[in-house]
């Protein structure tokens, strides 16, 4: 059971994977919320010659299960990147091994390379949930180029779409959009324009600020400008109001994993606001010992979410103190947002 994006590498995967493991191949391709075509991810895995070819809408799950969790905690990996990309690749695994005991398949594969923390992370939820699951990673056994790939697409007839070109490695979901790689990896080159989609550049923002109330219950936002949304609703009007202003960009030199430094780039708006607002909220809900206390929780959930292990027991009793946290954390936050800034002018 592959986990498809539609993209080159995990295209390739599916032939590749048939022919090494002389096997029959599932795919499964999710939403969290990162403009996916669901259908035509559909149509091209069938093409290429999956049996079975899954595409589900995850994105509310993903909000419920895994942001408001992450949310609530405060959870802001080295102080600044609110884990979008670590967020969902528990849940993606969890998917995986789903269909897999469905289909009694004998491995869930993913298109990580060996170099970032995805691959660990998809590995260690695995290894969580069905320790007898083999994990395969195509990509860090192959030893192909870019090039080479397209070659192997070719010689095989594999239909790519190879118009979204990118230099940059971007995932993408509801709660942002992790940039790398390419010239980004300099970390002295001011951040190129064009590696950013979801927010404008303070000289595009427009001159006036907007003001903005979130209305939270629980630690849970529910609302903006008093209209009740649902959450994946509230996270796709807070990226675009926030995006707008250009607010929720991160420039980061982040400790990876496995031990490498690596310059990243994020686009998180409603990540980056949620987060100031609730933190802002609790100011007025929490005792000055709770504060202290959940600060240092926060960072220890962090270093839990990003190091792959969402499925542990010691985030789920972190969880647990959480929760019990957020029992008065009811209330509303006015922000303003301007030129790139989110400031919180009040709180009730
Ligand atoms: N460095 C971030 C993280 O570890 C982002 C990873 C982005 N992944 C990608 N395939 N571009 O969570």
């Amino acid at each position: 059971v592959l986990a498809y994006s539609g993209g080159l590498d995990t295209s390739v995967a599916i032939r590749w994977l048939q022919e090494q493991y002389e096997s029959s191949i599932a795919t499964l391709t999710m939403d969290l919320g990162g403009k996916v075509d669901l259908e035509a991810a559909r149509q091209r895995a069938l093409r290429i010659g999956a049996e079975r070819a899954d595409v589900i809408d995850v994105r509310d799950e993903f909000i419920q299960e895994y942001v408001w969790p992450a949310l609530q905690a405060g959870a802001l990996y080295e102080g600044v990147y609110p884990l979008a990309t670590a967020l969902g690749r528990p849940l993606i695994t969890k998917h995986l091994v789903r269909i897999a005991e469905k289909e009694n398949a004998f491995a869930i594969a993913h298109g990580c390379t060996g170099k970032g923390n995805d691959q660990v992370r998809f590995d260690v939820s695995a290894a969580a949930l069905a320790p007898k699951l083999q994990v395969i990673a195509p990509a860090r056994e192959w030893h192909m180029t870019r090039d080479e790939e397209i070659a192997y697409a070719q010689q095989k007839n594999i239909p790519l779409d190879l118009n979204k070109r990118s230099s940059y490695s971007v995932d993408e979901n509801l709660w942002g959009r992790s940039i790398e790689a390419g010239d980004l990896e300099d970390p002295w080159l001011a951040p190129p324009e064009e590696a950013y989609a979801w927010t404008v550049s303070a000289d595009d923002a427009p001159d006036t600020a907007s003001e903005i109330e979130i209305g939270f219950e629980h630690g849970i936002p529910v609302s903006v400008d008093g209209n009740r949304l649902d959450g994946v609703r509230l996270v796709e009007l807070m990226n675009e109001l926030a995006g707008a202003h250009g607010v929720g960009r991160i420039d980061h030199v982040e400790n990876r994993l496995v031990g490498i430094k690596s310059r990243e780039l994020y686009e998180a708006p409603a990540a980056v606001v949620l987060n100031m607002a609730h933190r802002s909220l609790e100011s007025m809900c929490l005792t000055k010992e709770q504060s202290r206390f959940k600060d240092r929780l926060a960072a220890e959930y962090a270093d839990m979410v990003y190091n792959g292990l969402w499925f542990s027991a010691h985030r789920i009793n972190l969880d647990a103190y959480v929760v019990s946290t957020q029992r008065h954390v009811t209330g509303t936050v006015r922000v303003r947002l301007y030129k790139t800034s989110c400031t919180i002018v009040g709180r009730k």
